[in-house]
């Protein structure tokens, strides 16, 4: 299994480019299966979870086509089968974005639980609820879903829980409905808006995306649309952490710092002076020791639940003690023992970790266990004495284009381990 070796010590300072958004481009990919035409997606980044989606797409006939490395085509006018099985799935549950278009736009669906995952039992529930509202047939039998459906029908859903799958799910499906949709309740992500205006790219009416409140009147067929996917906010705010873990200084580039509001004003508080413009963010630590900054996630536009560990990493060296509640996923604290083996000082109470600021970590063999995490490791590592091994790295690979290149470009010492 490859590790990734960081030795600590460095003032990162550097500039870097940002990759297309991985959850944006996910259900982007899976929004494909609804058009009549062909669509191209831009700005896709290298992620293995890019790579298993095309490969379920593939296995389904559709034909996908990559061009010059960030452009991928799409015509799934030769798709010959609606099955997304359980190898494929356990290795991503995003799988589950495929489940809303194959019953909108082909009748059927046969798509595997997700199954749980390191951070939570993460059901599908309210995709389900939300799908036999819109008048599909669901049962739910040996590990699969099975969705059947003459032509789904518009209709009023409120998700108990906000789910940023579940509303991606249920508006794709509800582009293709007879009649109007709203959904109540529905989650703000920017990717839920990328999603949309790729959506109404290829014919869909949709409006509300952003707000709690997404209206769509189905239409009859989707056309073809290209669309470049969104930077992603979440490596943004990693690399971020990374220079100021260090005290250091980073430019980022091709990148919304409107997306990134809530962790922009964190790393503001914790002593980061921060500038920005329409498409980079500079942040300038100037030598100084981070301060404490306390934590509590939630559905956008809150902190986001995917910069949890980055953030903890920060606030292990901070000066002072942060208080950090985990609000999305009812365990998300993977990386609190590991932290805690690199002498971190961090308290868990139920949903919250209370961490106290040590001046300095200590290098240790540590394992990533899931994609944010191993993130929260990788930047604790960049500060930690010594050299530090993170394995079980094909975490990271799932949502991190080339971490290390990006993080050598900035100054770290980081190499990968076959
Ligand atoms: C999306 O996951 C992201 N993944 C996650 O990013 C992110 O952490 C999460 O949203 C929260 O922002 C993609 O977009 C591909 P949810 P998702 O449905 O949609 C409960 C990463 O690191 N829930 O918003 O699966 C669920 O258990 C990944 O890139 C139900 O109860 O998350 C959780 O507690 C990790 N029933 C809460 O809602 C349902 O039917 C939020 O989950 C659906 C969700």
């Amino acid at each position: 299994m490859e590790k990734l070796a960081i030795r600590g010590g460095a003032r990162l300072d550097g500039e870097i480019r940002i990759s297309g958004a991985k959850n944006a481009t996910l259900p982007i990919l899976a929004a494909a299966l609804l058009t009549d035409g062909r669509v191209t997606v831009g700005n896709v980044p290298h992620l293995n979870d890019v790579t298993t989606t095309i490969a379920l797409l593939g296995r389904m006939g559709v034909e996908v086509t990559m061009h010059d490395g960030w452009k991928v085509e799409v015509n799934p006018t030769s798709l010959n089968e609606c099955y997304a099985p359980y190898e494929l799935v356990k290795t991503m549950r995003a799988s589950i974005l495929v489940l809303g278009p194959l019953v909108a736009k082909y009748g059927r669906a046969e798509v595997s639980l997700p199954g749980g995952c390191a951070i939570g039992a993460r059901p599908v529930d309210l995709h389900v609820a939300g799908l036999r509202a819109l008048g599909a047939e669901v049962e739910i039998s040996d590990g699969y879903i099975r969705a059947r459906a003459k032509r789904l029908r518009g209709a009023r859903l409120f998700l108990d829980t906000v789910t940023v799958t579940g509303t991606e799910n249920l508006m794709m499906a509800a582009s293709l409905a007879e009649g109007e949709t709203v959904i109540e309740n529905a989650a703000r992500e920017p990717e839920v808006v990328d999603l949309a205006e790729f959506l109404q790219r290829m014919g869909a009416k949709i409006s509300g995306a952003g707000s709690d409140r997404i209206v769509i009147q189905g239409v009859d067929s989707l056309g073809s649309a290209s669309h470049d996917v969104q930077p992603d906010r979440i490596e943004a705010g990693t690399f971020l952490v990374a220079a100021a873990i260090t005290g250091g200084r980073v430019r980022l580039r091709a990148v919304q710092p409107a997306d990134l509001e809530s962790a922009l004003l964190k790393l503001g508080e914790a002593g980061a002076r921060v500038s920005t413009g329409d498409d980079w963010i500079e942040l300038d630590m100037e030598g100084r020791r981070p301060l404490a900054v306390d934590i509590s996630t939630a559905p956008y536009p809150g902190f986001p639940t995917d910069l949890q560990a980055q953030f903890m990493a920060l606030n292990t060296i901070a000066e002072g003690v942060a208080t950090m509640s985990e609000n999305v996923f009812e365990n998300r604290f993977m990386h609190v023992p590991e932290l805690q083996r690199m002498g971190a000082r961090i308290r868990l109470e139920g949903h919250t970790a209370v961490v106290t600021g040590v001046s300095q970590l200590r290098s240790a063999p540590v394992m990533a266990t899931d994609l944010r995490a191993s993130a929260g490791l990788v930047l604790a590592g960049l500060v930690a004495q010594g050299e530090t091994v993170v394995d079980r790295i094909y975490h990271i690979d799932r949502g991190y284009e080339c971490i290390e290149e990006k993080l050598q470009q900035m100054g770290a010492s980081i190499r990968r381990l076959a």
